[in-house]
């Protein structure tokens, strides 16, 4: 494993022209109306694909926002996963290794105008903010925050925004990308049987500027603070077992079908 600080190093001179264009149309496109009808486009829930298929397809996605990591998205969950489980952790924490990125399967009926494509990935990937209040300066390029039109909407453009204080951040609207997605569509699965831990790591892991950046204290509560110690722990993999070694799903699948099964039992998943 290399050092913690070799990664997310935006700045860095091989840091590719596409990383910074993502986050440029990431951070102007994802107003809160723009969220607010991603949600109603894709909470539909009414296309049935079995756990394994929609793994299959993440091998022929590459997330353009990831400056560590060029390689098909399903070896990142793969490599992922066996570090969980090469430090004993939970079952149900190495099965939400494998499965935390699934929501970008997105990109199979996404569009490049709703930047949820294969081409346009900025309603997909990326780290992730709350909406309909000001976009802090932890944002990674911040300086590309004033070009989203809701920083210059007066209800929109203040600490708290649309939001109470201390309303906690299962009650605010982050940017629209695959950790929402996923967790909406595990939260309507009948057979989810996954921790409220769990579900916790695959809704906030790129809520970075929340959970490095140290932002929105006024709109946080109690509950957040356990929040914070959840994905702390799982970051760790998310991060730190990126490597260039290539796992065939098929060698590892006996291992985690059963593990899989146990929480989310054996129909397909309506995505
Ligand atoms: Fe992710
Ligand atoms: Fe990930």
């Amino acid at each position: 494993m290399e050092e913690e600080k070799a990664f997310r190093n935006y700045e860095a001179p091989d840091v590719s022209v596409a990383v910074k264009e993502h986050y440029r149309k990431m951070r102007t496109n994802q107003t809160l109306e723009y969220v607010q009808n991603m949600h109603k486009k894709y909470l539909k829930f009414d296309k049935p694909m079995d756990l394994w298929e929609a793994m299959r397809h993440l091998n022929k996605l590459i997330d353009v926002s990831d400056p560590d990591l060029d390689l098909p998205n399903i070896q990142h969950l793969i490599q992922s996963a066996e570090g969980l489980r090469a430090d004993n952790r939970p079952d149900w924490m190495q099965l939400t290794g494998l499965i935390h990125d699934l929501g970008k399967i997105m990109y199979m009926w996404g569009s490049d105008e709703d930047g949820t494509s294969q081409a346009e990935q900025w309603g997909l990937v990326g780290d992730v903010f709350i909406v309909g209040c000001k976009l802090p300066d932890s944002c990674v390029y911040p300086e590309f925050n004033a070009l989203n039109e809701d920083m210059a909407n007066p209800e929109y453009n203040t600490t708290l925004g649309i939001y109470e204080k201390g309303c906690g951040i299962d009650n605010v609207d982050l940017a629209w990308g695959h950790d929402e997605y996923l967790y909406q569509v595990l939260n309507n699965h009948k057979e989810n049987k996954l921790p409220e831990e769990a579900m916790v790591m695959i809704r906030y892991h790129s809520f970075y500027p929340w959970h490095t950046g140290g932002s929105y204290t006024e709109l946080l509560n109690e509950k957040d603070a356990e929040y914070l110690e959840i994905i702390r722990d799982f970051n760790k993999y998310d991060l730190y077992t990126k490597s260039p070694k290539l796992y065939d799903l098929d060698e590892v699948l006996d291992y985690y079908k059963p593990i899989a099964e146990k929480y989310l039992g054996t129909g397909p998943i309506y995505w």
